[in-house]
């Protein structure tokens, strides 16, 4: 199945399998991360991070760039309209010393308080723009630089001509999600416009939509032309992907995660938080995690109400022991 599959190679990166993590703002933080490296993730973006308030210094900005030095290769995503700004994120970036293997430009977030600053998917009405802030993120930096997109703003008919010009400004690699900023997170990804961009480009191209499992992942891989794949929704509550991916390329039976492990893997990711934002945070942070560690298992709404429901971290932890527990006692039985 995978003798024709080849690592997905930009710059001086070549990563195998070629299927990467999403940059997902609120979830791909370095703790979720860490937990992705560990069942087998090879590639990893940090969420957005404004290239203005990384310019000026923010903490909470700058907080987002923290990174174990387990989690690489990893690429440093970027959101701004401006390239001068963005050319001064990447300079602060190597001069904090943090190390990323790749710097990427968002250009497909939809939500309006980007899009209406010119930024995220709101580039793609202004392509001269966009492509200036590919050739100045270029000039910053020695690293290898992509650029995640949509397939246009409200409609596809100049997704290949954006391609192409983001290649001709310096894009070592592309990611494209396919749908229009106007649809949002509705509908269905467009992969016949992906296809399209991916045959027409000499740069390699990495599919993203509605990929949820490893066997989706490499028919998309297979048919589209795609150098890469990149799961979003499929990897939240899910790290259990990347195991399954690469037991599916070694030809053995996947282990498909049991609620035991689920809820083993969801109590270790609710440690994990604790430790790096402290139990406050941890338990605002890890709420919207945990549904969708359960999504599915029977009881779920019972246990997503409990935890919903809980105001403080012991009752948060005391909530999911109990369910776990519960679930064992059922297996036993
Ligand atoms: C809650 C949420 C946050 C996201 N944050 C980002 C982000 O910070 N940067 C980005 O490029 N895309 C972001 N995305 C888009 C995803 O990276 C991905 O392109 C999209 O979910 C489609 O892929 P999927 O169908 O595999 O989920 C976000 C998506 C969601 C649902």
């Amino acid at each position: 199945m995978n003798q024709t599959m080849k690592p997905l190679r930009f710059g001086h990166l070549s990563i195998w399998p070629p299927f990467v993590a999403a940059p997902i703002a609120g979830y791909t933080d370095s703790v979720y991360r860490e937990i992705l490296r560990e069942f087998g993730c090879p590639y990893c973006y940090t969420e957005m991070v404004s290239a203005k308030g990384l310019a000026l210094g923010g903490e909470a900005t700058t907080a987002l760039l923290e990174h174990s030095e387990h989690d690489r290769p990893l690429a440093v995503q970027l959101f701004g309209s401006d390239p001068g700004d963005m050319f001064k994120a990447v300079q602060k970036i190597h001069e904090s010393g943090i190390g990323f293997d790749a710097v990427d430009i968002n250009m497909g977030c939809p939500a309006k308080k980007i899009t209406s600053q010119g930024a995220g998917g709101g580039l793609l009405k202004d392509i001269s723009r966009a492509a200036a802030i590919v050739r100045a993120v270029k000039s910053a930096t020695g690293l290898p630089v992509s650029v995640k997109i949509r397939t246009g703003w409200s409609d596809s008919d100049n997704a290949v001509e954006i391609a192409l010009r983001l290649e001709a400004a310096g894009a070592d690699m592309l990611a494209v999600h396919g749908r229009t900023v106007a649809q949002g997170y509705g509908g269905e990804a467009d992969w016949d416009v992906i296809s399209r961009i991916a045959e027409s480009l000499s740069i390699p191209v990495v599919g993203n939509g509605d990929v949820v499992s490893p066997w989706q992942g490499l028919k998309r891989l297979r048919e589209s032309g795609c150098s890469g794949i990149m799961i979003g929704k499929g990897i939240l509550g899910h790290p259990f992907f990347f195991r399954n991916l690469h037991e599916v390329l070694q030809g053995v039976e996947p282990k498909l995660p049991d609620c035991g492990e689920r809820f083993d893997v969801a109590i270790d990711h609710l440690e994990r938080a604790a430790h790096r934002y402290g139990e406050r945070r941890a338990m605002l942070e890890l709420k919207k995690h945990l549904a969708f560690y359960f999504k599915g298992i029977k009881g779920a709404s019972k246990l997503r109400v409990a935890m919903n429901s809980a105001s403080s971290w012991a009752e948060l932890v005391s909530a999911v022991r109990h369910a776990s527990s519960w679930y064992d006692s059922q297996q036993a039985e």
